[in-house]
């Protein structure tokens, strides 16, 4: 293109989104009418009188408190009643605004106005963790939650999805068993974060059906890195209506620009205790870096004639995932996190998403466990927020005009005028609109009310299959750390025969092999050897599909070969005779050309003798939160041996080492400090020219990313027999 063409396209493109974006405005004027400066304010009482309470009326010096201390007494009511109740799942949570972007016209297909050409929409993201409770850890493993608030023109719409493609249960009747069992237990209060319990895995060993999602949970994409780094999934199937009435199926996802990343298990529980809030910090700091995520938004479609089925997928079961490599998704647009919010609580804490939030061309299928999600989110809000007025939040308020007779409740805050309060009515009160403008649920055509008789009903599908596929998918280091997940798990379940039911059941109903690992590691019984399935049943079982989709497992070597390395952290370890100015000089340019930021850690924050400043002491900071790690060259041999680490140094290289991580020894003294620590040809460890080094590293970062080839694997045929 040359250069005045492509001065017309940037002028051209700047318009179109000015215009486009006066929507995604609306949100942030609307925001911005609801924010109150407090800062060099004088302090008054509610009733907006001045008042100093920085300390209480009392009876003399020495003296009991005054009942007539009316302000410091309101001043303390208030504080009594700060919290509202944190949600029944899902309460750790963080999030951030942004915008979502229409790619064209998708007109066709919905007659959503978000996915019109051009349209922008200001959009609000929370994320989170099911089990853990606020001020649990982020960085648990855990199915994490990927919610949107999209704030269109024509009303809100909201994406409630989970950074899995599947879930543990089909029907939401079981979704109460399901949470009592991998919460706490409730006569002992713990575990508080996890699953690696009794009644979870007595739920686990009763629910098939999750067998695929527990998989998941327990292979390492059940530890992402941060949240911008998973992906975001509907789960189930919806339904997009265009103008006509037509119908067609998708199912959704959130792709991460970045690709996906995870920690190691060691590593998730040193960060949870290091800095429980790692992930939020992340998200938080690249936003206000200006390194804004970025997710896809890309839905698979399917053609509703009726059946809810699609090769033999059946699209009503929530579990049964429909693999990209079977149907690849079509990208409709793009989310970007450009904002972080203002006030916690009222901003992540008090919005409320609803998967029942949908705008006319959005509508649902006859999925049971969707179904009862229409009606609990709107329950729950109502509880948390003490009123049904919770959608008057500035968070939660759309920016479509809101008009309607539902009157009243705790905390109202509109004065309704006018004489009507019922629809319709004939002296000028809220009127009815047309047919056409009305929400539309269900498709015109193909749509059944019922399809059998009124009874209780189980989903059928071949659970195990499903799991099997997965695993067949993983590569041996990524089947090793799902063995090591299992075995972590039971291992801490404490009841042998929960145990034993669940690897006889289940793991020995996917695979026996796998079945005989896991109990071999915590000394269960073994069933028998070739005891498993017999047949090579896989997700589709009667089909002549492969046995393995690559896309099922992101984290996969040939996946995302050449990610992004945007908002890593790398550490360069000093001391006054360790790292030098020329090493520091030679990595800068390199690292943030890629926005990777470098920590300098020393023995000691500030100037070292070299001349380096360390912006971080060992005890200020820990390897585990950095991606790679750099060993300073020696500014001068005198005095040191010039291979032997001091032992704060030795632990932090090593531990990152055993955290599959890259290592980077920068300089001539390199090699030796290397070779002192036993690792200098290992995967993933280099030395010399320090540019050479960073490159290495940064290449490395790219992908693989960790090098799980250092450890050893289990001894396959000893456990399973030879193949
Ligand atoms: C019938 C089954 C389910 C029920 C009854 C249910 C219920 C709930 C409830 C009561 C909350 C707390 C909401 C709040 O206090 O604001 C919640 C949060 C959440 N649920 Fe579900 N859930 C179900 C299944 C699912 C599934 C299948 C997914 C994923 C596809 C999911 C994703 C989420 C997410 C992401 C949140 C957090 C929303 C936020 O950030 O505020 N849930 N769920
Ligand atoms: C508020 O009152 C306390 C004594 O109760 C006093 O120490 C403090 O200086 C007062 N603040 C101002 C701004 O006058
Ligand atoms: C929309 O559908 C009409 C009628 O089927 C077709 O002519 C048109 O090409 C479609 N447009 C797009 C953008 O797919
Ligand atoms: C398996 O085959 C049967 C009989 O041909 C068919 O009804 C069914 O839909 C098939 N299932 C799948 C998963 O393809
Ligand atoms: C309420 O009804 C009265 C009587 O018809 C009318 O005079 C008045 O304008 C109405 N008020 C509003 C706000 O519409
Ligand atoms: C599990 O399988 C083993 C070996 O096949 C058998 O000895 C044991 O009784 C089974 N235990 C349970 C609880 O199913
Ligand atoms: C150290 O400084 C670098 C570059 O200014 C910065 O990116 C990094 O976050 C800092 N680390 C700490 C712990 O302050
Ligand atoms: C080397 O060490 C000795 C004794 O510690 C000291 O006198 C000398 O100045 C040092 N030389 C350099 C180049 O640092
Ligand atoms: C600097 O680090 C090197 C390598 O760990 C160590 O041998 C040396 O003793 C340290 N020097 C100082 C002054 O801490």
């Amino acid at each position: 293109m040359g250069q005045v063409s492509r001065w017309w396209a940037i002028l051209a493109g700047v318009f179109s989104i000015v215009s486009a974006q006066d929507v995604a405005n609306q949100k942030i004027d609307q925001l911005n009418a609801a924010l109150k400066d407090t800062a060099g304010t004088i302090d008054t009482t509610d009733n907006g009188v001045q008042v100093n309470t920085s300390n209480s009326l009392r009876a003399g010096p020495r003296g009991y408190n005054l009942l007539e201390d009316t302000a410091v007494r309101k001043k303390m009511l208030h504080f009594d009643r700060e919290r509202t109740p944190e949600r029944v799942v899902h309460a750790l949570g963080h999030g951030a605004y942004g915008t979502f972007e229409s790619y064209g016209d998708f007109s066709n297909l919905t007659a959503a106005c978000w996915l019109r050409d051009g349209a922008v929409s200001e959009v609000f993201t929370r994320f989170s963790v099911v089990v853990a409770s606020v001020g649990g850890s982020e960085s648990g493993r855990d199915t994490h939650g990927f919610a949107t608030k999209i704030y269109s023109e024509c009303g809100n719409q909201d994406f409630v999805g989970n950074h899995l493609s599947s879930f543990f249960i089909n029907d939401g009747a079981d979704f109460p068993d399901l949470v009592h069992a991998v919460k706490y237990e409730a006569d002992k209060g713990f575990p508080t974060g996890g699953t690696a319990h009794r009644t979870a895995y007595d739920f686990f060993d009763h629910h098939p059906e999750g067998a695929f999602q527990l998989m998941n949970v327990l292979s390492d994409l059940g530890i992402p890195r941060d949240v911008r780094h998973m992906s975001g999934n509907g789960v189930h199937t919806f339904r997009f209506i265009n103008a006509e009435g037509k119908s067609t199926l998708f199912k959704w996802f959130w792709l991460p620009k970045l690709g996906h990343r995870s920690l190691f298990y060691d590593e998730v529980t040193k960060i949870a205790g290091k800095n429980n809030n790692f992930q939020r910090v992340d998200l938080y700091n690249n936003i206000a870096a200006g390194i804004y995520p970025e997710w896809e938004f890309a839905v698979q479609l399917f053609p509703d004639d009726g059946s809810y089925m699609w090769r033999g997928y059946d699209l009503l079961i929530p579990t049964v995932i429909v693999p990209f490599d079977e149907n690849p998704p079509m990208k409709l647009g793009r989310l970007t996190l450009n904002r972080n919010p203002n006030n916690f609580f009222a901003e992540p804490e008090s919005i409320s998403f609803a998967p029942s939030n949908v705008v006319d061309g959005v509508s649902f299928v006859p999925d049971p466990l969707l179904q009862w999600r229409l009606m609990s989110y709107d329950d729950t809000a109502t509880h948390r927020h003490g009123s049904p007025n919770g959608f008057t939040l500035p968070v939660n308020r759309p920016i479509a005009p809101v008009n309607n007779n539902y009157r009243d409740g705790y905390m109202q805050p509109y004065i309704y005028e006018g004489n009507s309060t019922s629809t319709p009515n004939s002296i000028g009160g809220v009127q009815e609109p047309g047919a056409d403008a009305t929400l539309a649920y269900t498709a015109a055509a193909g749509e059944q009310a019922g399809s059998g008789p009124i009874g209780r009903y189980v989903s059928q599908y071949d659970w195990f299959g499903q799991a099997r596929t997965f695993w067949n998918t993983l590569d041996k280091f990524a089947e090793q750390h799902t063995v090591d997940a299992y075995r972590f798990e039971l291992g801490n379940v404490g009841d042998a025969d929960v145990v034993q039911r669940y690897i006889n059941n289940t793991l020995n109903s996917i695979d026996n092999c796998l079945a005989r690992r896991v109990a071999f590691g915590i000394g269960s019984t073994m069933p028998e050897m070739g005891s498993g399935p017999s047949g090579s049943g896989t997700i589709q079982s009667n089909s002549s599909m492969p046995k393995t989709f690559s896309s099922l497992y992101p984290l996969g070597a040939t996946q995302e070969p050449h990610k992004s390395n945007e908002g890593l952290q790398v550490a360069l370890i000093a001391n006054d005779t360790l790292g030098t100015q020329a090493d520091v000089q030679a990595m800068m340019s390199l690292l943030s050309a890629q926005q990777v930021s470098l920590t300098v850690v020393a023995p000691r924050i500030g100037m070292l003798k070299t001349g380096v400043t360390a912006n971080a002491s060992f005890i200020t900071t820990s390897d585990v939160f950095f991606d790679a790690i750099f060993i300073g060259s020696l500014a001068t041999t005198n005095g040191t041996s010039g291979s032997g680490l001091d032992m704060d140094s030795y632990n932090f290289v090593m531990e990152a080492y055993g955290h599959g991580k890259a290592i980077g020894a920068l300089g001539s003294s390199g090699s030796g400090i290397l070779s002192g620590l036993a690792i200098q040809s290992k995967p993933g460890v280099y030395s010399g020219d320090a540019a050479r080094v960073a490159n290495d590293v940064l290449d490395a970062l790219a992908g693989p990313v960790r090098f799980p080839e250092r450890f050893p694997t289990d001894d396959v045929n000893a456990i399973c027999g030879a193949a």
